[in-house]
């Protein structure tokens, strides 16, 4: 089946909403999850998410136990959460069980309402040192560390991870079995192996056999970017409700979006306007966390040229947005960006075609275009 669907609302008919669920006492409504990117959902890029609305939950970028326990500054600063922004689960990842034990205690100190273990990260620094999806392979180790961290915090833990290694150990079932056993209370599913990274689509029916093996809510992951995908998304998984990543990045309010879907109300695209505000309000939350650090400046480079995305001459404001040194310049070259759109009356281009591709029974595609 192949679903065209243009943005706005589609018919009712389309989808059913998920429900908004609950993992022991943090309800997750809607069940609409911000997905865990490292260099990217720190804590300005996850409460400007939140602020558009839509979200029941956002998690950090993952935060190495190694790190954390052996008092690595950037390994805290990752793991810091705003006073404004519960529900939120903090991730991390390792593979000695001990120090994921002590860093989720840590975690939990800070404030997290969830602990999430990564299992899912494919990245060649977090499998060499056999963390992330690495971890896929030793589900003896892995269930030493769930048991672990499910020893050492009151909240809930939860694990993500990715569908197997491999197509020939496409394990997410038993692990996420696992997980739940020593006490998971929600499992995420990204519908690839660690082989496939991103090259192939994500595939949502393989989750189904995790959902047949768990009874705690479940999340499907996976180049979901609008109502369309969402939709098909928790049709083949039989997920509980859905987590969204990339597509975030280029349009900040696809989360947003896709709960206007779910819950039957208009959704009123963003206008230049919108976004200019959306960006400044982004410089001054990252003035907040980066404080005086360089950091500052690799950060607004990369996000404001994600979120302006689909913008006449935005790649001509990310090559000047790369040779700022500080949050004020960024403030002016952003007016100036802005201001000179405007004045041509611009608007902003759709983001994402929310397409989901695959054969229908008979071999025919099929094109359904929401309103
Ligand atoms: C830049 C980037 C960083 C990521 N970092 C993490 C991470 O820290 N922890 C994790 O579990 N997954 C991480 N992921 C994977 C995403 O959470 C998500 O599973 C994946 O991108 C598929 O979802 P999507 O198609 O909605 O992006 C990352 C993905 C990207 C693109």
């Amino acid at each position: 089946m192949r679903l065209a669907h243009a943005g706005g609302i589609a018919p009712a008919t389309m989808s059913a909403a998920p429900k908004p669920f609950s993992v022991g006492p943090v309800r997750v409504d809607p069940a609409i999850v911000l997905a865990p990117m490292e260099g990217v959902t720190d804590r300005a890029f996850r409460t400007t998410i939140r602020a558009l609305g839509g979200c029941g939950l956002a998690v950090t970028e993952f935060v190495s136990s190694e790190g954390l326990t052996r008092d690595v500054k950037d390994a805290w600063h990752m793991a810091e959460l705003d006073p404004n922004e519960h529900p939120v689960s903090i991730q991390i990842y390792g593979r000695n069980p001990e120090r994921m034990a002590a860093a989720a205690r840590e975690c939990q100190a800070l404030g997290a309402d969830i602990i999430d273990i990564n299992l899912g990260c494919p990245s060649k620094n977090v499998t060499s040192g056999c963390s992330g999806s690495a971890l896929m392979r030793e589900p003896e180790l892995a269930r030493r560390i769930f048991d672990a961290v499910y020893d050492a915090i009151t909240v809930p833990l939860t694990v993500k991870m990715r569908l197997g290694w491999d197509d020939n150990a496409l394990n997410a079932p038993i692990i996420a079995r696992s997980a739940q056993d020593a006490g998971a209370q929600m499992i995420t599913v990204h519908g690839r192996t660690k082989v496939d990274m991103y090259r192939v689509p994500a595939r949502w029916e393989p989750i189904r056999r995790v959902r047949e093996a768990i009874t705690v809510p479940l999340l499907c992951n996976g180049d979901i970017v609008g109502a369309a995908t969402a939709t098909a998304a928790l049709a083949a998984s039989g997920a509980d409700g859905i987590m969204v990543g990339r597509a975030v990045m280029t349009d900040p309010w696809t989360i947003a979006r896709i709960h206007a879907h779910f819950a039957g109300v208009p959704f009123a695209e963003p206008t230049l306007d919108d976004r200019r505000h959306l960006l400044h309000a982004y410089v001054e939350k990252l003035v907040v966390q980066e404080g005086k650090s360089r950091r500052i400046v690799s950060k607004l480079r990369k996000t404001i040229g994600s979120f302006s995305t689909g913008l006449r001459n935005a790649a001509r404001l990310r090559q000047s947005i790369s040779a700022i040194d500080g949050a004020p310049e960024a403030h002016k070259l952003l007016d100036a960006f802005f201001d000179d759109l405007a004045s041509r009356g611009e608007m902003p281009q759709p983001w994402h075609e929310d397409v989901v591709t695959g054969a229908d029974d008979d071999g025919a595609e099929e094109a359904v275009t929401g309103s």
